[in-house]
């Protein structure tokens, strides 16, 4: 189960699996960026759980928060499931099919609540900043390049509402009890549904989630990817805010690069960056 859980971080933070009264729960502890992952554990509690037709959706609930000078741990119930991943590369079709309708009933609803806002490009060209300023390694697209990108467009109408800010695979479970649980919430500097659409898109349709296995279950996932992205209403957000997509797209990409730490991983990464730049 450990291994489970260990294996698939790529963040510093360091999972466990305990067991207490006959239970089982992960204790996640932080030892870096405290006051970011302090505004992550809070979207975790704050989010509000639905219901899609007879499906749940429950964020995890963090049943206890231990700070340390230098530490920040949550303790949460070990859901018993799968995550995205695992259902589409290992699991039953029934279960795939399942998640396909959770994941359509998700944008759904998030779109359903939402505020339109014009946002400056300051906004976005401050967080490309952030992100060179931060940057481990030289990418091979310059800052300039980026800025002349976002300056192309001086007002971006963006949807503000709920979104889970890294909506991956990896971080939503299909738990034994038929219910779809959210884990690992990000707080963002744009709260807009869209964020969760660009994430999946580059888990899936770029692959983030594959880039390490093999070509056969590379090719595999692809079958379900194209599933994903057929989607009707994946498809109408991508006719909707085409341009919006493209610029968030690209810097949900950027902001990769500070965590970069394999050849992979930056293989991957330039790889999408240049396709993504090209299509600006
Ligand atoms: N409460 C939980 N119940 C069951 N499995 C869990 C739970 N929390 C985490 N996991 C498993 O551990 C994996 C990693 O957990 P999590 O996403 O919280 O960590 P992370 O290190 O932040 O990962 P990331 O690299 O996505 O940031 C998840 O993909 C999931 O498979
Ligand atoms: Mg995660």
């Amino acid at each position: 189960m450990n291994e489970k859980l260990t294996s698939n971080s790529y963040s510093h933070a360091k999972l466990d699996v305990i067991k207490d009264k006959k239970l089982n729960y992960v204790i996640k502890t932080f030892d870096h960026d405290l006051s970011r992952v302090s505004k992550n554990i809070l979207k975790q509690k704050q989010f509000s759980n639905k219901m899609f037709g007879s499906t749940s959706l429950i964020s995890v609930p963090i049943t206890e928060i231990t700070k340390h000078s230098k530490k920040i741990s949550i303790k949460m119930p070990y859901i018993d499931g799968l995550n995205g991943s695992d259902i589409i590369l290992y699991s039953h079709r029934s279960n795939f099919i399942s998640f396909l309708n959770f994941i359509e009933s998700y944008f759904l609803e998030s779109f359903k609540k939402i505020d339109y806002k014009n946002i400056d490009s300051s906004i976005l060209l401050k967080k490309v900043d952030d992100i060179y300023s931060n940057m481990q390694f030289k990418i091979s697209i310059s800052e300039k390049v980026i800025i002349n990108c976002i300056n192309k467009t001086k007002n971006f109408t963006i949807p503000i509402g709920d979104c889970h800010g890294d909506f991956t695979l990896d971080n939503i479970i299909m738990g034994n009890d038929g219910k779809f649980y959210l884990i690992d919430f990000l707080a963002t500097y744009l709260e807009t549904p869209l964020q969760d659409f660009v994430k999946l898109k580059q888990d899936t349709i770029y692959g983030w989630c594959v880039r390490k296995l093999s070509k056969s279950d590379q090719t595999k996932a692809s079958v379900f990817f194209d599933k994903i992205k057929a989607l009707p209403i994946l498809k109408k957000i991508e006719i909707e805010y085409t341009r919006e997509v493209k610029i968030l797209n690209l810097i949900s990409l950027l902001r990769i690069a500070p965590y970069v730490r394999d050849k992979i991983t930056e293989n991957w990464l330039v790889y999408n960056l240049n396709k993504v730049s090209r299509d600006l």
